[in-house]
């Protein structure tokens, strides 16, 4: 709190999820400070407050965090949901790109977390939330790079729930379907994926399904404003998934069956033959 106000810090929030879910928590009258790249440079705007940040980066996330702090105190909630991802088979999908998308997605996350846990500690507490995917539950075809590093958000959240419960700290894992809102210049395409892919008939039939599902997917506003209301609360679950109802179903299934039946599922959904291929 400062000056009555409740206080977030909210990374990745120039784009996407992290932007909507930013303006959410500013409408419902959060005090926001909104971290991202692009943000070259510090500006103010009634409440929301954009600072640069690189969660890549040990000290671009120490410089963001002292001005932060100086603006809010320790915040209330910390919302990460800087992220990108890297498009391509397993096979071309080169150990940089790999890495790019881990040192964002998964160690950006802990980063930041490291910065922020002993402010919260020493304030008695604090809510933070952490953009997974439904993809941290299950693996899709050419996106293994983001699969692991979602799937590795999740597990490491199981840990921090538990580790930080004693200071008052709450974890919240966000699962997002589909939403349209991603942008694609954080969707670059494996570079060693071309039209001589062994995978590349595979590959752009996978492609095609997840723009489709990506450019009709849910409404992002709705999801800032439901990740507003649930901080709002004073117990937050620490799993929320937004999804739209067949994607529930689609998690639900894939807890079920056999891994076997699942990948057949899977494959029959996003790889589609072409007739004469
Ligand atoms: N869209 C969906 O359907 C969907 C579904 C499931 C999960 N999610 C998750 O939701 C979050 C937002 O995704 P989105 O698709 O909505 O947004 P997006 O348009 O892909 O935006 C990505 C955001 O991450 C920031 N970012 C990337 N690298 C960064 C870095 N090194 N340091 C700081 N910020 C960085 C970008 O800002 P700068 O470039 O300015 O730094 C941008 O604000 C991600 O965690 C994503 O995995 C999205």
């Amino acid at each position: 709190m400062k000056n009555g106000l409740k206080t977030a810090w909210v990374t990745g929030a120039s784009s996407g999820l992290g932007l909507h879910t930013m303006k959410a928590l500013a409408e419902d009258g959060w005090q926001v400070v909104a971290g991202a790249r692009s943000f070259e440079k510090e500006t103010r705007e009634k409440e929301i407050t954009r600072l640069p940040l690189d969660v890549t980066d040990e000290a671009s996330i120490s410089s963001f965090c002292a001005r932060a702090a100086e603006i809010t105190g320790a915040p209330d909630a910390l919302v990460q949901c800087a992220g990108m991802l890297v498009l391509g088979s397993c096979e071309e999908t080169g150990t940089e790109e790999f890495r790019k998308v881990m040192d964002t997605n998964y160690l950006g996350m802990v980063r930041v977390n490291r910065a922020v846990l002993p402010r919260m500690r020493e304030n008695g507490g604090g809510k933070i939330v952490l953009f997974s995917s439904i993809n941290g539950l299950m693996g899709i075809p050419f996106q293994s790079a983001y699969t692991a590093s979602k799937h590795a958000i999740e597990g490491y959240a199981e840990c921090l729930q538990m580790e930080v419960k004693p200071f008052g700290i709450q974890v919240m894992l966000v699962e997002p379907g589909d939403h349209r809102s991603g942008n694609d210049k954080y969707r670059p395409h494996a570079k060693a994926m071309s039209g001589a892919s062994p995978y590349a008939a595979e590959y752009e039939s996978t492609i095609g399904i997840i723009h489709r599902d990506e450019s009709g997917g849910s409404d992002p506003d709705i999801l800032g404003r439901k990740i507003a209301r649930t901080l709002d609360k004073e117990r937050i679950p620490f799993r929320k998934r937004i999804a739209s109802p067949d994607q529930h179903l689609a998690v639900y299934i894939h807890r079920l069956l056999p891994a076997g039946v699942n990948a057949a599922i899977l494959r029959s959904y996003y790889i589609k033959r072409k007739k004469n291929a």
